[in-house]
């Protein structure tokens, strides 16, 4: 019997493995120029953090998480997200004494237990970015545009931002009240999950993907009814900014998000095309998530996005990702079998990559057609050919796949040539 890998986790192989970098290269190089520093955390963290941190009754942490004992007795998780690591990273490496606001980000696999179907997987894999220590609707703005200058460059046609505002905990009681008060009639008819939302998190039964309960939500009393006028501000000025940077976007006053952490703004970003699960990205403010870890009460706001589902997008697209995975050259040793010839070819070999070029050889002892064939399936511009004969008169071929020609050059320039015509 072989052994599979788990549902809902992939292997990435190396033509695909060559798109997540280019990917991954884009995303640091958008970090540099927005300033953001990178943090990698552990993948695994004591379980409370997620409870305290992404909140007791959301779906990831009642029904998601990977849990388990370790040996000492303590209860671990696979963090389902990074954001509530990198609080705690956070508060306990004193970036807080740092010149502030501290602006950081991460690329790292994600665990869910989810139900995996296209575009949802156990293991998965987001960038994010958080800013910790600015309460100003620019921050909101700044990660916001670094999401869509992200998708812009990368050629996936305009993403549909979606944006709302959930409040603080000044003003989000009285919009659940009213919420309660507005269901309360069709309580009885609301899907289990969302009866069971009804106290805890009402704002959650908004973005029910039910049908019925969507129906009966129609024209429940929104947030805007309800933000205070600090909230109110904050949002119009985000919107400004946005705007300012010609990002557009739409209000959104169903979109609550399913982590408990978020107050003030929250939005997500949607791709047609990649199917059910739209959603590209996502993210909002949350300032209240590290003095609920034990900090000083710190603003701060980020977001995430799936990689799995910027591939997704590419792919719906018929988009192509650049990467530069051919060999510069491929040395070829004729014949193959021949002690001298195969000895004199390795020592090429390591002689051409100890001057920092990509150099194949062949390892299968192949004929020269067949070595050729290779050579050209690799996409290598040059071949360099050991042979025999050259070699008693210290030459080697040098063969230009493209024009199909090639000429003998002495062995001790072959280095040379190729150094040039790689520049
Ligand atoms: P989230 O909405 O749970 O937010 O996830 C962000 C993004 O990760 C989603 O929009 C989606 O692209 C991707 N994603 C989530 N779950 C899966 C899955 N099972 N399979 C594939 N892709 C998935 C967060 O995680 C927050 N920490 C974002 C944030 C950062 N908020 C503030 N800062």
């Amino acid at each position: 019997m072989t052994i599979s890998r788990i549902k809902g986790t992939n292997d990435i192989l190396p033509q695909a493995a060559a798109g997540w970098r280019a990917v991954e290269a884009l995303l640091r190089q958008i970090c540099r120029e927005f300033g953001y520093g990178e943090i990698r955390t552990p993948v695994f963290e004591e379980t409370e953090l997620f409870q305290r941190g992404v909140g007791e009754t959301t779906d990831i942490v009642q029904k998601e998480m990977y849990t388990f004992t370790d040996r000492g007795g303590r209860s671990l998780t696979l963090r389902p997200e990074n954001t509530a690591s990198a609080a705690r990273a956070y508060l306990e490496n004193k970036l807080h004494a740092a010149a502030q606001p501290v602006k950081l980000y991460y690329i790292g696999p994600m665990f869910r237990s989810e139900q995996p179907q296209a575009g949802r997987f156990r293991q998965f894999h987001q960038f994010g970015v958080e800013v910790f220590g600015s309460a100003s609707p620019l921050a909101d703005a700044e990660v916001i545009a670094l999401a869509w200058e992200f998708y812009r460059r990368l050629g996936i046609s305009s993403p549909e931002l979606r944006l709302n505002s959930v409040g603080c905990p000044e003003c989000r009681p009285a919009h659940k009240e009213a919420l309660r008060e507005f269901l309360k009639p069709s309580l009885a008819k609301l899907c289990p999950t969302c009866q069971g939302r009804y106290e805890r998190n009402p704002l959650r039964i908004l973005d029910c993907k039910n049908e019925g309960c969507q129906k009966l939500t129609e024209g429940a009393p929104t947030t805007f009814s309800s933000l205070c006028p600090e909230c109110g501000e904050h949002f119009a000025r985000v919107t400004e900014a946005l705007s300012a940077a010609g990002i557009p976007y739409q209000l959104d006053q169903r979109l609550v998000r399913g982590l408990d952490y978020y107050t003030k703004t929250a939005f997500e970003m949607l791709s047609a095309g990649i199917g059910a699960q739209s959603a590209l990205c996502g993210g909002g403010r949350y300032d209240g998530l590290v003095q609920a870890l034990g900090g000083e009460a710190t603003p701060a706001v980020g977001f995430a996005l799936g990689l799995e589902r910027v591939f997704a997008a590419l792919k719906a697209q018929e988009a192509e990702i650049k990467t530069e995975e051919a060999p510069d050259v491929f040395v070829l040793a004729f014949p193959a079998g021949n002690a001298e010839v195969s000895r004199a070819a390795f020592a090429l070999t390591a002689e051409l990559r100890r001057a920092g070029l990509a150099v194949e050889q062949d390892l299968l002892g192949r004929g020269m057609k067949s070595q050729l064939k290779h050579a050209d399936k690799l996409g290598a511009p040059h071949v360099v050919i050991v042979g025999e004969r050259e070699l008693a008169e210290n030459q080697v071929l040098l063969r230009e796949m493209a024009r199909g020609e090639q000429r003998a050059v002495p062995i001790s320039e072959v280095r040379e040539i190729l150094l040039t015509s790689a520049t």
